[in-house]
């Protein structure tokens, strides 16, 4: 039940209740991976089931693939689907250009993929991922297992040349293990502080042999719902240069408040 909300679940659920309006009937809608993405693929289940929109899905990750199934958003590959009109799905940090930073559940390679193969791109987020500038919070680059500690060395030197805080780098671990993505590679986490110059280090990180992609989202972000614990939604449209701010009707649902885990 809403009332059981915490203020931070609260603003990801009205965030994702108001990004999926942007979904119309026979639309082929990118589905994201993590906390608040979940919320946007049950609240979009819950309109396929109770309005019979038709929608087509393609996941961004395995889990929201499966829980994509739970709640009957129908799924296909992105190779079947092609190209999408919409991508919806959460960020780790957002700048005032909407540029970003993605990774944090691990699944930034499909998140990428995915958004750059949609019309438009929306961001679900609450207040606490907005940034003046890009880099506190850690950015995920994805390595082949293959040689991962040449290439982190690789990378660390090479953010010697960069405008960045910090240039160390940790290996992402589940328990004892490295943390594996679904594509079968590993996550290095860079701690910068601050990024300085964020289109600039994406080009160079991604020509590291062995860097399969990083977690910056430059200019693919249209729109950020920015979620809050009082259930206001604001809504910032880089391309209009619009911002709308409304209040979400929150309706007691025990389906789609039952079992939201990520
Ligand atoms: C997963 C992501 C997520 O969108 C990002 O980590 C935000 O997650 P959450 O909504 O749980 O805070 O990039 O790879």
């Amino acid at each position: 039940m809403t009332s059981n909300l915490s203020p931070i679940d609260k603003a990801k659920y009205v965030a994702a209740k108001r990004a999926v309006d942007y979904v119309e009937d026979g639309m082929k809608v990118g589905l994201g991976t993590g906390s608040t993405a979940a919320w946007m693929v049950k609240c979009l289940g819950e309109l396929v089931r109770d309005d019979g929109l038709n929608v087509t899905g393609v996941a961004t990750s395995r889990r929201t693939a499966e829980l994509a199934a739970q709640v009957g958003v129908p799924i296909v590959s992105l190779d079947e689907a092609k190209w999408l009109d919409l991508t919806i799905d959460g960020a780790d940090e957002y700048d005032a250009n909407l540029n970003l930073i993605k990774g944090g559940g691990g699944a930034l390679l499909q998140e990428k993929i995915v958004a750059t193969a949609s019309d438009q791109m929306i961001v679900i987020a609450d207040l606490s991922k907005q940034v003046d500038t890009l880099g506190a919070f850690p950015m995920p680059i994805e390595v082949i297992p293959f040689g991962w500690q040449t290439t982190k060395a690789l990378v660390e030197e090479t953010l010697v040349n960069l405008d960045v805080l910090g240039r160390s780098s940790s290996l992402r671990m589940n328990n004892d293990t490295p943390f594996v993505t679904d594509e079968g590679n590993f996550i290095l986490d860079l701690h910068l502080r601050r990024i300085g110059n964020a289109r600039q280090l994406s080009l160079v990180v991604n020509q590291i042999p062995g860097v399969v992609e990083n977690g910056l989202f430059i200019d693919i972000c249209d729109v950020v719902v920015i979620g809050n614990g009082d259930g206001s939604v604001e809504v910032r449209d880089i391309n209009n240069g619009t911002v709308e701010h409304e209040q979400i009707d929150v309706l007691e649902n025990d389906n789609l408040f039952v079992d939201i885990a990520d």
